[in-house]
């Protein structure tokens, strides 16, 4: 069979996402019977909000299912930069803009269109897989630099490090703020000092803010766009629907950039995905325009909070876990050092055994890193019902102090 050549060696050696693994996994296990609590993968539980589907719904009825031009319908660029500007002061334009399938996507044409074989791109750790997987995909080098960790401001970057982490190699810095899977907002002064070094060494900055509406405490988060007012010579932009309008499924998001280079990008694009569906474009126009959708969003974060708050404190009773409190995204990231040495498991048996014998999943740090900061960690996700947060907990904690009693 011609499919039993060789297939390129970079393919078979990606990684995937761990969480798509454990949710396939947990899916065959409840259709078997099993009760299965999950704070595995990182999306709301609440639908998408109706205005956005009556609108999608809307498409459909007009016949709105054609191709459309691939930097996305013009509304819905003109709705996604009148956001940018009037939360950020950013003055971007709409053909500074690209519609993608996702955020995923923004991600992959930004290190697709610049970066080449030896290229290094530094990316703190741990992180969100796709950065890295795409970098070697492209025949680069992530650069992994740990986040550090402080007792009371919890996870920060390690600014000198990546400074000294600089190569004549280096071509790009990632930024991933509201930051997966900590749960960390780094602070403005950590977001210029950032900026700083990349202008310094002339570095790219490829920003990732998907998480941009997920705060929990007033005024910690700064963008980028806010900070920088010329980020167009440096910084490649993404963002999103999936998360501040539960819309994973719609597959919207979008990369901003220099318009000098969202032509090449978008050149680029056709040769992907032509463009993003158009009547998720749609949709994305009513979720941005109508205060209905942010006032249900704004909903969704109040309720977040008081989960995170929930998770927090059943997490603390948990033997040998360490937690810190998130400041943003909806992810709790606890260091599990003690609870493994004492349950003599590795992370991943760990997270493995909790989902087949008791029914709960979550992800093992080595899914967002491969050093220490995955192997001493687990990710949990309070986007899930108060209710499942109390009994998937307890589910946990029970069968760690029964294991090691
Ligand atoms: C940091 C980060 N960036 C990008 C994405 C991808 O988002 P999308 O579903 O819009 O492709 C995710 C999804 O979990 C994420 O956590």
């Amino acid at each position: 069979m011609l499919v039993n050549q060789k297939i390129k060696e970079v393919v078979t050696k990606l990684g995937g996402e761990k969480a798509f693994l454990y949710l396939a996994k947990a899916k065959e296990l409840a259709a078997k019977g099993k009760s299965i609590i999950s704070f595995g993968v990182g999306q709301p539980d609440i639908p998408t909000f109706d205005n956005i589907c009556e609108a999608a719904k809307k498409a459909i009825d007009e016949k709105f299912t054609g191709y459309t031009e691939t930097a996305g319908i013009l509304p819905l660029r003109e709705a996604i930069a009148k956001y940018l500007n009037e939360r950020y002061g950013s003055n971007v334009k709409p053909n500074e803009i690209v519609v993608t399938t996702g955020a995923k996507t923004a991600v992959f044409l930004a290190i697709a269109a610049f970066i080449g074989h030896g290229d290094e791109v530094i990316i703190h750790d741990p992180y969100y897989p796709a950065y890295a997987e795409v970098t070697k995909l492209f025949g680069g080098k992530p650069i992994y630099v740990p986040l550090r960790f402080d007792e009371e401001q919890g996870f920060r970057l390690d600014l000198k490090e990546i400074e000294k982490r600089v190569s004549d190699k280096t071509k790009m810095i990632v930024l991933n703020n509201p930051h997966n899977p900590t749960g960390a907002i780094f602070e403005k002064k950590e977001v210029e000092k950032l900026l700083e070094i990349a202008r310094d060494h002339k570095l790219l900055v490829l920003v990732d803010e998907i998480y941009d509406n997920f705060v929990y405490e007033e005024g910690e988060f700064h963008s980028v766009l806010e900070i920088e007012p010329d980020w167009r010579n440096y910084i490649l932009y993404v963002n999103g629907f999936s998360k501040t309008f539960s819309m994973t499924g719609w597959r919207l998001g979008y990369l901003v950039v220099s318009e000098s280079i969202a032509e090449p990008i978008k050149r680029l694009a056709t040769n992907v995905y032509s463009c993003a569906p158009s009547i998720s474009q749609k949709a994305g126009v009513e979720a941005m325009t109508n205060p209905r959708s942010w006032e249900e969003a704004k909903k969704m974060v109040e309720l977040f909070k008081r989960r995170r708050d929930v998770m927090y404190e059943e997490l603390r009773k948990v033997p040998g876990f360490e937690v810190w409190k998130s400041k943003g995204a909806f992810y709790m990231y606890p260091r599990v050092k003690s609870a493994l040495d004492k349950l003599g498991m590795d992370v991943e048996t760990f997270t493995m055994w909790l989902l087949e014998e008791h029914g709960v999943v979550i992800l093992p740090g080595t899914g967002f890193s491969e050093s220490e900061m995955g192997k001493h960690y687990v990710r949990l996700s309070f986007a899930v019902s108060e209710d499942k947060i109390v009994a998937g907990i307890e589910r946990l904690r029970r069968a760690i102090e029964e294991r090691i009693k």
